[in-house]
């Protein structure tokens, strides 16, 4: 009689401090422990520490705001109250899995939404979650290694849910909010993403790769469109074709076919 009851509880909940209560219940193969934070400089940097200091897979590190969040590039992540902002530290033993992470996470975070939502979610390479060409949510992998291979793994989310956006975002970017026209409970939406983590993850690891490329495409908004890559100084202009088993995007320019292992892709009208 009390699981039927959390449940109830748990559809509407947005206490992200309460977040460890539901999450005994979920049946995945991590077994995810919380650190929840009301403020943090960056997640990835909270989790970075926690991870040197010995912390367990799964370990999710999850802050009400981040005050210097980071994303890609070098760029910041604007991450103010009313957002979802999480680390989850992985130990992963291969670098085949780390290379794939980032498409791995996209391709969850992308189906959590779809599916608890209805909202449809797309990709664009690596790993930017758009709705209607605009930037809903994006995923940060870091990440330390000795000797080849990896010691542990960041897998850094940010997903605009019920934030406001900075008037110089609002062209680019959107929230769920402001989508599907009122507040969305995080709670429920951030054990769904864990969930899919975690079957993204257990895929990887048990060396099923190709079918996490292959789910990727599916939800891309990248294939088939004109893109302009910009990876290690070049400059790639041509239609974006396929991603290949490393997870690189394949431009092919004319009769040439080139992959970008890394760096930027905007889409071209
Ligand atoms: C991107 O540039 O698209 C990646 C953004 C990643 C943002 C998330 S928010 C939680 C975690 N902590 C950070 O500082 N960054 C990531």
């Amino acid at each position: 009689m009390v699981r039927p009851r959390l449940e109830c509880e748990l559809a509407a909940s947005d206490d992200l401090a309460e977040a460890e209560r539901y999450a005994g219940a979920l049946g995945t193969e991590l077994t995810f422990a919380f650190h929840y934070l009301a403020s943090c400089s960056s997640t990835q940097e909270v989790a970075a520490s926690l991870a040197e200091a010995g912390a367990q897979e799964g370990t999710v590190v999850l802050a009400e705001e981040q005050v210097a969040g980071r994303g890609r590039l070098g760029r910041s992540w604007v991450s103010p109250r009313g957002g979802l902002w999480f680390t989850v530290v992985l130990r992963p033993e291969r670098l085949k899995v780390v290379q794939l992470l980032s498409l791995a996470a996209g391709v969850a975070v992308a189906r959590a939404v779809r599916d608890f939502c209805g909202v449809d979610a797309r990709l664009k390479w690596p790993n930017d979650v758009q709705v209607e060409g605009r930037k809903l949510a994006g995923i940060l992998v870091e990440g330390a290694a000795e000797a080849g291979a990896p010691r542990y793994a960041l897998l850094g989310v940010g997903l605009n849910v019920n934030n406001d956006l900075p008037p110089e975002l609002r062209e680019a970017a959107t929230s769920l909010k402001e989508i599907v026209g009122r507040a969305v409970p995080r709670v429920p939406l951030l054990l769904s993403m864990l969930e899919q983590l975690d079957e993204a993850y257990s895929s990887l690891r048990r060396g099923e790769g190709g079918r996490i490329v292959e789910e990727w495409k599916a939800l891309s908004s990248t294939l088939g469109a004109r893109v302009r890559a910009i990876t290690r100084g070049e400059v790639i202009e041509g239609v974006a074709v396929d991603v290949d088993s490393d997870g690189g995007l394949v431009v092919e320019t004319g009769s040439v076919r080139r992959v970008c292992y890394s760096g930027e892709v905007i889409h071209l009208r």
